[in-house]
């Protein structure tokens, strides 16, 4: 891992309950799953997991609860080779949970209970800033109050370090000032909440992708599943990266792969069209298997997948 770029995530860390069903419950409806598991998640540690098999060197901030869960999720990170240092326990305050639901298709319904993650402050940023200065890219999703990621943005800025924001979960209305990132790397659903505009077909995905733009991102990446990937930059350039064809078993943190790959990809100054190759790649693997963090490929499957379906 020498001479790779150095990756800090300023994320969320929950543990995942996930049942499968035959089909997604309608309101009111009681259904009969057909497994329940406990596994490692949140969208920051599954990024944070996602680079660190990838070969990056990754460092964590965030916070856990002094329940079992959090005891487990740290653990967890560390195993994956990831510094832990800043993820810390916050007593009398329950882990991050996730409610997940997946059905045959291998689409997911999630709810999230912040717990812990709510209580990482712009503070606990600014307490452990040399963090930021010794990072090339930092990776931010929304799972954490949003004071706190425009402190990372902040932060990342000051100390020249790229910014790759997952807007999940996104919000409509939300502040330019987290847009005004290098990387923005929505899926179909959450850019269609941020710009209020439909996506579905090429022209729309790029007026979204614009739109990104326009509120400052200085690169738009839509993450569209079975479509594919579009990335948008402010300089005008456009690619679009048809899909791998995979067996989908369960989509869930497909995104965080996509997302964490590519800005793995960016800090070692692959170009964007490459860097999206990649990000294809390992967000389609990461569709094969059941679970979050359990699903994030190593950087062998995806050569393998980049190899035998070249694109
Ligand atoms: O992106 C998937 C993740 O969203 C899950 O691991 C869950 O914890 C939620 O944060």
């Amino acid at each position: 891992m020498a001479g790779e770029p150095s990756v800090l995530v300023v994320g969320s860390i929950n543990m995942d309950l996930v049942m499968r069903t035959p089909h997604m419950p309608a309101p009111g409806q009681t259904v009969t799953g057909n497994s329940f598991t406990t596994n490692p998640g949140g969208k920051g540690a599954n990024q944070a997991v996602a680079v660190a098999r990838l070969g990056g060197r990754v460092r964590m901030i965030g916070r856990v609860g002094d329940d079992h869960f959090g005891g487990a999720l740290r653990t967890a990170l560390e195993t994956e080779g990831i510094d832990v240092e800043h993820v810390r326990v916050i007593e009398n305050t329950s882990t991050g949970a996730a409610v997940i639901i997946v059905d045959s298709q291998g689409e997911n319904s999630i709810v999230v209970s912040s717990g812990a993650n709510a209580r990482l402050t712009p503070d606990d940023l600014y307490g452990c800033a040399d963090c930021f200065a010794d990072a090339d890219i930092v990776l931010l999703q929304l799972e954490l109050p949003h004071p706190t990621v425009r402190a990372a943005i902040d932060l990342a800025r000051r100390h020249n370090c790229k910014t790759v924001l997952d807007p999940a979960p996104a919000k409509a209305n939300l502040p330019d000032a987290l847009c005004e990132v290098d990387i923005l790397s929505p899926n179909a659903t959450e850019a269609e909440t941020l710009t209020g505009q439909p996506s579905g077909e090429e022209r729309r995905d790029k007026l979204i992708a614009s739109a990104l733009i326009g509120r400052g991102a200085k690169v738009a990446v839509l993450k569209l599943g079975s479509r594919g990937c579009l990335v948008v930059m402010a300089d005008g350039h456009i690619y679009r990266v048809p899909p791998y064809k995979i067996d989908v078993i369960d989509t869930t943190a497909a995104g965080d792969a996509f997302t964490a790959a590519f800005g793995l990809a960016v800090a070692r100054g692959e170009n964007m069209h490459q860097a999206a190759k990649f990000a294809n790649a390992a967000g389609a693997l990461a569709t094969t298997k059941l679970g979050a963090q359990a699903a994030m490929p190593t950087t062998l499957e995806v050569q393998m997948l980049m190899r035998d379906q070249r694109m």
